[in-house]
């Protein structure tokens, strides 16, 4: 049976998510389609509405309507609920479904590699919506304690405060005070969105070695200057892609319930760059 998917958000245009989850449905043999749609803020209310009519069967929701889309649904899954966001969504007769996987996402390169998160030290920088799933990440894979470091103080405070709401020890701090001091941390994040417009690194990270885990949320480009001052320092990096490629998996497995193609949408998703 033909089935349809969609992403929306605003800006879409380069959205990579219709390259990956096509390429899924050629190597799985499903006669499906998956297209992004420009859904710009203060009309996602009509968006929905349209999705619905033509009986799409199950969406993903990016910038700007993670939080929002919230309000729109029947029924919320408990990766949902927690993070407070939702970027896939089922629909199933009209009954509208939210997941966020997200965290799942952030979490799979750590597995696929091997790499132990259990009682390490975490420096995350960053306390947007990203980071939130990140931190519930953290918590879910019992890390020792996490350090949250962001240009507004506040809101690292908030963040913290959800982190130790789920037991995992956190502290707060503004981000100049990691600015050159990175060391004594197993694993480091960059969940802000410095890099995106080619950047520098928001840290110098001197000080750290070839055991710590640099990982980079930002995937345009591959190599940010965050990645390469990781790399001088010939630490363990994940890429910003392989979240994005975690998250595509997870959604891709709630909507056909079958295992997906790893290979194939991360070919798919290279290509795309
Ligand atoms: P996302 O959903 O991708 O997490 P977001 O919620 O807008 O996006 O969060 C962006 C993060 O990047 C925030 O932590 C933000 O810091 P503030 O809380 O101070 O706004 C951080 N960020 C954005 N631009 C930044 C910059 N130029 N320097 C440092 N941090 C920055």
């Amino acid at each position: 049976m033909s089935k349809s998917f969609a992403v929306i958000g605003d800006p879409i245009d380069h959205s990579l998510s219709p390259n990956i989850h096509s390429a899924a449905f050629r190597e799985m043999n499903l006669d499906s389609s998956y297209i992004a749609y420009r859904i710009p803020k203060g009309e996602l209310e009509e968006g929905i509405e349209g999705l619905k009519k033509i009986k799409i069967d199950g969406f993903n929701i990016t910038i700007p309507h993670k939080i929002e889309m919230m309000k729109y649904l029947d029924k919320i899954d408990e990766s949902c609920s927690l993070i407070g966001a939702v970027n896939t969504v089922t629909n199933t007769n009209g009954i509208l479904k939210g997941y966020n996987t997200d965290m799942d996402g952030f979490l799979e390169p750590f597995k696929k590699k091997k790499l132990n998160i259990a009682n390490t030290k975490v420096l995350l920088l960053g306390a947007g919506g990203a980071a939130r799933a990140i931190v519930a990440g953290f918590a879910k894979e019992k890390a020792s304690s996490i350090t949250i470091a962001n240009r507004t103080l506040e809101n690292a405070k908030n963040l913290s405060e959800f982190a130790k709401k789920i037991r995992l020890n956190a502290n707060a701090i503004k981000i100049e005070e990691v600015k050159d001091t990175a060391k004594n941390f197993d694993i480091i994040v960059n969940a802000t969105s410095v890099g995106l417009k080619d950047e520098s690194s928001p840290i110098s990270l001197e000080g750290i070695n070839e055991k710590t885990i640099v990982y980079d949320i930002v995937y345009i480009p591959i190599n940010t200057d965050f990645i390469k001052k990781a790399k001088e320092k010939n630490a363990i990096i994940i890429y910003g892609y392989e979240m994005l490629l975690g998250q595509a998996v997870r959604a891709f497995e709630i909507w056909h319930d079958m295992e997906a193609p790893y290979s194939a949408m991360k070919k798919a998703l290279l290509g795309g760059f």
